[in-house]
């Protein structure tokens, strides 16, 4: 459920007429509807009802310091994996207290900086990992609080670069040496058992895995208790799937429906960690149709976004539905929509039937408010792109396009030294 739809033959964002964005603010443009990132954040909510719950948003999907003031109001916690992140998520004043970090590959420079702001616990993957952040904690004369992130190998039935929970997979700790890892957590002087986590994947669009991966995390619970091992935060990670073509995927509430029975009489508080899921379908990127090319067999759309934009469709052959912003009646026809970059994997659909549009037409690839910003760059030294938030009939920037300048500004002229 999201808030761009047509009236009549234009589309809109909330209440605002996407084309007379695109023209206010220029292309290629990220616009993000306020609205539908509250109404998916509530869902979550909602859905948990007075169980104890924290929802931690994932900053990795968007990192927009409007988005997150937004779910911050809204009494969002995070996700994050970077000391960057967890810089963003202070400053849109996210509280400490409900920020979880996660990662295989955190730095000592990290760790000091969220022990200094007191996270709310460490994900952590690796004995390595746990011994440092000891060792860290100790020279802070502080203790870590700590989950440890399981994998309960569980397919999540996704895109293989983006499913996480098996046991190939570089992250977590396998479910079968997780109460030695539990015992060694426990021995250590600066360590704080808190919780258990687990994530096993992205664009999950089935319950299953999710009430799976939950039941194998509870046996491993029963059994830590028996250690006299006691676990007050249960992380479940994100990975709720959106719609990009014709996926149902659950609402929160489902999965809810089904993973409060399992944990009603256990005294834990329940963490979630959900990124596209919040922002996926909230977002849409406009570009304008440059020129149309004829090739053998099929029509080359060329538009002014490129894959620096949005990778999605060239690094997972991801589908994002494309419409013309004014609709009319149409011949379709069969088409690449490509953009400027010198490569052959910069496109945003391939072979696919659409509605001819003419130069200077506007676009919109839909349901890119997730993975799409927060993974673009300046590739082809294309500067970064503008976002807009629309809330109802009222607009705002929330991110300036970049300038020429810019893309140099950071850059130094070498002074050699040894
Ligand atoms: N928690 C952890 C530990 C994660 O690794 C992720 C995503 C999330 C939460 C949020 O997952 P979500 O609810 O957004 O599915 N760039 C890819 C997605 C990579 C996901 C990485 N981890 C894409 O564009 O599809």
């Amino acid at each position: 459920m999201h808030f761009f739809q047509y009236r009549g033959n234009e589309l809109y964002a909330e209440d605002v007429p996407v084309r007379f964005l695109a023209e206010r603010y220029g292309t290629p443009l990220y616009i993000y509807s306020h609205e539908t990132i509250v109404r998916h954040f509530r869902a979550y909510d909602d859905a948990y009802g007075t169980f104890p719950h924290i929802i931690c948003y994932a900053l990795k999907a968007n990192t927009n310091g409007a988005i997150l003031k937004l779910l911050a109001q809204q009494g969002s916690g995070a996700d994050i994996v970077s000391g960057g992140e967890l810089f963003r998520a202070l400053k849109a004043g996210i509280p400490a207290e409900k920020i979880v970090y996660a990662g295989v590959g955190k730095t000592e420079d990290e760790i000091r900086f969220a022990l200094r702001s007191r996270v709310l616990m460490f994900n952590v993957e690796s004995a390595d990992e746990l011994r440092e952040i000891d060792r860290v904690a100790g020279t802070m004369k502080v203790k870590a609080p700590i989950a440890l992130r399981i994998n309960p190998d569980i397919d999540p039935q996704t895109h293989p670069y983006i499913s996480t929970g098996m046991k190939e997979h570089k992250f977590g700790i396998s479910v079968d040496d997780a109460i030695e890892y539990y015992r060694l957590a426990a021995r250590l002087r600066n360590i704080e058992v808190v919780g258990v986590q687990k994530h096993i994947g992205s664009q999950i669009t089935k319950i299953a895995p999710f009430v799976d991966a939950v039941k194998r995390i509870l046996i491993l619970l029963d059994a830590l208790k028996k250690q006299k091992i006691t676990i007050r935060y249960l992380d479940i990670g994100g990975g709720l799937g959106i719609t990009y073509q014709s996926e149902k995927p659950p609402a929160p509430a489902d999965i809810a429906k089904r993973l409060l029975p399992l944990i009603m009489d256990r005294n834990i508080t329940l963490v979630m960690e959900p990124g596209r899921s919040i922002v996926g379908n909230a977002g849409i990127l406009v570009t304008r149709t440059l020129y149309l090319k004829q090739g053998a067999g099929k029509t080359f759309v060329i538009v002014d976004a490129g894959m620096n934009d949005l990778m999605r469709p060239s690094l997972y052959d991801a589908y994002h539905h494309i419409s013309p912003v004014v609709k009319k009646k149409r011949e379709q026809i069969r088409a690449d929509v490509v953009g400027p970059i010198c490569e052959s994997g910069d496109f945003f659909a391939r072979g696919r039937t659409i509605d001819r549009v003419n130069r200077g037409e506007y676009l919109a690839v839909m349901s890119a408010g997730a993975y799409g910003m927060s993974m673009s760059s300046t590739y082809n030294s294309r500067p970064r792109l503008a976002e807009v938030m629309v809330k109802g009939e009222t607009h705002a920037l929330i991110s300036k396009r970049g300038s020429y300048e810019d893309l140099v500004r950071h850059e130094v002229m070498p002074r050699y030294s040894r």
